[in-house]
């Protein structure tokens, strides 16, 4: 049986850790050639090494995704590596400090925006000539639903995600008629390094009591029990489900919109949430 990516080429910022690696990894069992790009240098070799351990193709490459040098860098090497450019999952991201609009400083705003927006942006500039000299290719872009609905705490974050879709719609329209689709993929909570230092920076009896015994409490401290989550409305919300994601679970999403699978759809902001955004 065929695979969805079979010998494509795919980029993934951001791809050391987290839903990036798990992409990486997904990409890489449907068939694709993996660039990991990230800061990270040892975890990023490290996960571009078990891709070929697994028998796949794998290479590492240094970027900080803010840099626009390093970013054309870093798009060259993978065409001088495999050809060509398929698929992009332009994931890197951080998640800046948390303050809420009137206490953000301009230095948290600035990092937060050159990382999720600029950073997005100037990798899909990268991308997008490279895929138009070949005639086309796939690129999604890891928004949140941050970028769908408000998050207390994280104005930049919020803002950048926002912008991310924005962008998305944009690029999308642009190169629809040159075969080059653009998605975005809105995450809810994942379980992943970012997310733990997310909570970790809330205070969370301070903004919900409750949320002291909520799953996502568990997730930072072990804290209480799951029934007590369950009576939580905040956190129903929160993780509708009653539990939060995996980055495998967004890895299948980009997989697909990256994949021929996907052929009709593009400009699309799909929230992988777990029906947060639904509720
Ligand atoms: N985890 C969640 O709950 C969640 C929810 C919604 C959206 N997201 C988004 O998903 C993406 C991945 O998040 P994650 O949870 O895996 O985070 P993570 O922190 O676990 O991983 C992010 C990766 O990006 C890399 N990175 C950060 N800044 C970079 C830069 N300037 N250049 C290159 N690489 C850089 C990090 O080194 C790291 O390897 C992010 O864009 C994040 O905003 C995450």
């Amino acid at each position: 049986m065929t695979e969805l990516l079979q010998d494509k080429v795919a980029l993934v910022t951001g791809g050391a850790q987290g839903i990036g690696r798990s992409t990486a990894l997904a990409f890489a069992a449907q068939g694709a050639k993996i660039i990991v790009a990230d800061v990270l240098d040892a975890e990023g070799e490290a996960v571009a090494a078990h891709i070929r351990q697994l028998g796949g193709e794998a290479i590492f490459v240094h970027c900080d995704i803010s840099q626009s040098a390093a970013v054309e860098a870093m798009v060259a090497r993978a065409v001088e590596t495999y050809g060509r450019l398929d698929c992009a999952a332009n994931n890197a991201g951080i998640e800046g400090e948390m303050s809420p609009c009137a206490d953000c400083s301009e230095e948290n705003w600035d990092r937060t925006i050159a990382v999720n927006l600029k950073g997005v942006w100037l990798c899909m500039r990268a991308e997008l000539k490279q895929m138009l000299k070949q005639g086309g290719g796939a690129i999604v872009n890891v928004s949140s639903v941050a970028g769908l609905v408000a998050e207390r705490g994280f104005p930049a974050y919020s803002a950048a995600k926002g912008g991310v879709i924005a962008l998305t719609r944009t690029a999308a329209a642009e190169y629809c008629k040159l075969g080059i689709r653009v998605n975005a993929v809105c995450p809810g909570v994942i379980h992943t390094p970012m997310i733990d230092r997310t909570l970790h920076q809330m205070d969370l009896t301070a903004m919900f009591p409750e949320m002291r015994r909520s799953v996502v409490s568990r997730a930072i401290g072990g804290l209480l029990s799951r029934q007590a989550w369950f009576t939580n409305a905040m956190t129903n919300f929160i993780e509708p489900m009653g539990r939060h994601g995996e980055p495998e679970e967004i890895a299948q999403v980009i997989v697909w919109l990256c994949s021929d699978a996907a052929s009709f759809v593009t400009g699309q902001a799909l929230a992988a949430d777990g029906g947060m955004t639904a509720t």
